[in-house]
């Protein structure tokens, strides 16, 4: 016998005595999967789990499984075996464990759109390194030295101009002002300049088909945000051209590091396509989260008169104190005042749930409270059914920002004593904690500032935030306002 004879002879036995092993060991050690149901082959249950719903709740398909198989249940999603949890305790040991047992682990076709150095899809050393860069510019310092100015300047830029007694579509001023803020924040653009308006334009596109079905056939919006994609880097890299043709030979100690494109050329080592991908990734996690949240709060506050008149009162003090001051614009210290409005703005991200779910998969065999999670398998912590749920927020269907009072800010008054950290994760949490989560609630609040202090406004046509699972409110959210000074 050969040794290539007697090499395929030995393999299949090999093989074979391996399954028989693992069947062994199964049959011993049966694996203890949660109650679920795989649903049809392939698609398993995945139309049913992005059916749309309103925003406010969890919606048919959370409902009906959690009351048929638990908090923690099986599924077939997205083309992968899934292990779904609206377990608050599972949540948190999912996202504290990244890298451990759970790899953040999006769908294909987000990396094809965001490109596949985006923060969202890497893993490992190049997610921290690039995590690094986005901490180290979304830091408290700047906050207070570059990014508060700069958040009521574009808050101011928006509401001067709606017009008294006009309505409009909220949604997209609250688009405008994030828009804006990142755009000057990242590449220095200015609002209004035709540059920045294409790029708007550009990145209207490039948004619907992040959020549509990712196929890449003619005439789909997936196709047409890919353009927009190519686009978009094209515009960023002549951006980067330009600075590096300024400084010329003088070296990249000579470039002006006040927003990120400076800041990536002259501190990192990475790469133009890293860079392009990068500053694309942070454009899409700053603009279309806060501005959800944005109009959410607009939303809220109109049916809750009681908050807008405790905003208003906070706000007034503020502001007259600054008059007394003669200072006209806000500082850090006006924004740690603003406590109810914290309250309102933790409310809104509970009630709201602008990231309903994150998307993980299990690198290792994971046992959690007698439920086996093959490694392999997709895992999906649902943060909104924890926010949504009764045993942990007493009525969790009303808008009450009260709840959070005395709470320092991050815990809710509950009945039932649980403690915040592995209840409200409006910012997901662990490694991967949204970086801009300070920011975030920086713009939120100094938008509410201005808006109370200077609006009144109603509903003018019905409206209601679904999430398709995206947040997004069908017509726009439009509003009527009414101008008013309470200073
Ligand atoms: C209310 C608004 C926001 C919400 C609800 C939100 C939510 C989140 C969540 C849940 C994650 C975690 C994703 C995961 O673990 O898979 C995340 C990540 C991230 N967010 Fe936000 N975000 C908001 C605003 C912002 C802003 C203004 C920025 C600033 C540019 C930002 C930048 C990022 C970045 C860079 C990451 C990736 C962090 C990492 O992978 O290490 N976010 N965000």
């Amino acid at each position: 016998m050969s040794d290539l004879e007697f090499l395929l002879f030995l393999l299949p036995s090999v093989l074979a005595l391996f399954l028989f092993f693992n069947v062994i060991r199964r049959k011993k050690n049966p694996i203890h999967l949660p109650p679920g149901n795989m649903g049809w082959p392939f698609i398993g249950e995945t139309i049913g789990y992005l059916k749309p719903y309103s925003a406010t709740t969890i919606g048919e398909f959370m409902e009906q499984h959690i009351a048929r198989y638990g908090k923690i249940y099986k599924s077939h999603l997205f083309g992968e075996p899934t292990i779904v949890s609206a377990d608050a305790g599972l949540n948190k040991f999912i996202l504290q464990n990244e890298g451990k047992l759970f790899e953040c682990s999006y769908p294909r076709s987000i990396g094809g759109i965001l490109g596949k150095w985006s923060m969202l899809v890497l893993v490992g050393d190049m997610h921290r390194d690039m995590r690094i860069i986005s901490l180290n510019f979304l830091s408290n310092a700047r906050l207070k030295t570059h990014l508060l100015p700069e958040v009521e300047k574009q808050t101011l830029l928006v509401l001067s101009s709606w017009k008294e007694n006009s309505t409009f579509c909220a949604q997209d001023e609250a688009k405008k002002f994030t828009f804006n803020l990142m755009a000057r924040h990242i590449m220095s653009l200015d609002p209004g300049k035709p540059e920045t308006e294409q790029l708007k334009k550009e990145y209207i596109t490039f948004m619907k088909g992040v959020v549509s079905p990712p196929l890449n056939l003619p005439g789909t919006a997936y196709r047409r945000a890919l353009k927009s994609r190519s686009t978009i880097l094209k515009f960023i890299e002549r951006k980067m051209d330009d600075r590096i043709r300024k400084v010329g030979d003088q070296g990249s100690e000579k470039l002006e590091d006040d927003d990120l494109l400076g800041w990536v050329l002259k501190h990192s080592n990475l790469s133009k396509e890293q860079i392009l991908d990068l500053v694309l990734s942070l454009l899409f996690a700053g603009h279309e989260t806060s501005s959800v949240s944005i109009a959410l709060a607009i939303y809220f506050l109109q049916g809750c008169p009681t908050a807008v008149h405790q905003l208003q009162e906070e706000h007034v003090e503020i502001a007259r104190a600054k008059k007394e001051l003669g200072e006209r614009e806000l500082n850090w210290d006006d924004y740690k005042k603003m406590e109810f409005t914290q309250c309102v703005i933790n409310e809104t991200l509970r009630y709201g749930n602008v990231v309903r779910f994150l998307h993980r998969k299990a690198i290792k065999d994971v046992q959690y409270e007698g439920y086996d999670i093959p490694s392999g398998w997709k895992v999906l912590p649902v943060v909104a059914a924890v926010h949504l749920d009764p045993s942990h927020f007493d009525g969790p269907q009303h808008f009450h920002p009260w709840r959070w009072q005395n709470t320092s800010g991050s815990s809710p008054s509950s009945s039932f004593g649980t403690t915040m950290s592995n209840t409200f994760m409006p910012f997901g949490g662990g490694p991967r904690l949204c970086a801009g989560s300070e920011l975030a609630k920086l713009e939120m609040a100094i938008f509410i500032h201005h808006l109370v202090l200077n609006f009144q406004w109603d509903l003018a046509d019905t409206d209601e935030a679904f999430a398709f699972p995206f947040v997004d409110f069908p017509k726009g959210l439009p509003i009527r306002i009414r101008r008013h000074s309470l200073i």
